[in-house]
């Protein structure tokens, strides 16, 4: 494996920002059978800063840079979605696994690049949708998999964000807006919970809390609910919601033939606070880093151990392709005010 001391998996992580220092921190201190060896960020000092803060020798501004590092065996990708296919495409090419963060391109057909490329060169391409390795998520899974609520009927999932949109998310056909960069988890955990593909969608958007989007972006929404209907006509609603002040906020719930299953917190800690002015009070998760911070760990160590002992990634490049397809599906709703076939092309999830 590229030759480094002890034959540890060589990973580079390209993109230093908010999510790249989650997987770079994972990678540095944390993950077994890995050893983090260089950083990417077109952004020099950011590229440089993250190196001193995780004691890695190695900065590149560009990643083909790190593509041609023999020490590299895997990289993961967590750049802006837009950049995902050509680096995603160029890192296979170049024999490197892949995990890409989510949303996993732009396009369907942008993924199916993705996908025939990593295909062909033979080697791993995980998706981050982590809530998959999310100890409460998967113990719900595994209930409802041994029939606790009987039949699947309806998977609602929500996720609501604090973060106050970037403006280069108001133009949704750039973007593909909140619905991919919020909910492209909720649209992942519809199709894991129903073991099903999404056939069609209709989806609302408004924007409530960006007037200054307002005139020069009409289209673009901070709030969306969407009803999906699945191939076996299994049902599904999620809402998304950005900017929303109050905290993180990221719920499942899971109704059966025979009962309902609950899924998420959102209290930041176990902390009660009893007063006369506030009453009984406790803390709202604040951040997807504080709920999901083992989760992201669990996604990175078994990306190492997919690589490392041979096996499919948990989260496949199809699963990355599906919730795209949702997410253009979801977008064209709302845009044309109506009900949206979902390209579902050739592939199909795992059973
Ligand atoms: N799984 C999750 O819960 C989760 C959470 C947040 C973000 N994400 C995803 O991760 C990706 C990155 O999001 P973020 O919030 O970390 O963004 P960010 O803006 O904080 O970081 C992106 C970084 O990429 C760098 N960059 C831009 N172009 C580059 C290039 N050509 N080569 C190398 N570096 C480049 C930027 O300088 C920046 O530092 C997005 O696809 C986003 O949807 C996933």
């Amino acid at each position: 494996m590229g030759g480094k001391k002890d034959g540890k998996l060589g990973v580079c992580v390209i993109g230093s920002g908010r999510a790249g220092m989650i997987h770079a921190r994972n990678f540095a201190h944390r993950a077994s059978g890995a050893e983090l060896v260089a950083l990417v960020d077109a952004n020099k000092a950011t590229a440089e800063e993250a190196c001193k803060a995780l004691g890695v020798r190695t900065a590149y501004q560009e990643y083909s840079d790190a593509l041609a590092d023999d020490r590299v065996d895997a990289v993961v990708v967590v750049v802006p979605t837009v950049l995902h296919r050509d680096i995603v495409v160029a890192a296979a090419r170049a024999g490197k696994h892949v995990l890409c963060e989510k949303p996993m391109a732009m396009t369907p057909s942008e993924c199916d690049d993705m996908i025939a490329a990593c295909d062909t060169a033979g080697v791993k391409l995980q998706i981050g949708f982590m809530r998959r390795f999310d100890d409460s998520f998967v113990a719900a899974w595994e209930r409802i998999d041994a029939g606790e609520i009987g039949e699947v009927v309806l998977v609602k999932s929500l996720t609501r964000g604090p973060s106050v949109p970037q403006q280069w998310m108001y133009d949704i056909r750039a973007s593909n807006g909140p619905l991919a960069e919020v909910n492209s988890h909720d649209i992942d955990t519809l199709r894991w919970f129903a073991g099903c593909e999404i056939e069609e969608v209709y989806a609302i958007g408004g924007n409530f809390r960006c007037p200054e989007a307002r005139e020069k972006y009409p289209d673009f929404y901070d709030n969306l609910s969407m009803v999906c209907r699945f191939e076996d006509g299994k049902q599904g609603i999620l809402d998304g919601a950005a900017s929303v002040g109050y905290g993180y906020d990221a719920r499942t719930e899971i109704v059966g033939t025979k009962g309902v299953m609950f899924v998420g917190r959102i209290e930041q800690d176990g902390v009660v606070g009893c007063s006369t002015g506030a009453g009984i009070a406790r803390r709202f998760v604040k951040s997807w880093r504080n709920l999901f911070t083992e989760a992201y760990f669990g996604e990175d160590q078994a990306f190492v151990d997919c690589i490392r002992e041979g096996g499919e990634p948990r989260v496949r490049g199809i699963d990355g392709r599906m919730a795209v397809a949702v997410v253009n599906a979801g977008n064209r709703s709302i845009l044309e005010r109506a009900p949206v076939r979902v390209e579902l092309g050739t592939g199909r999830r795992r059973g």
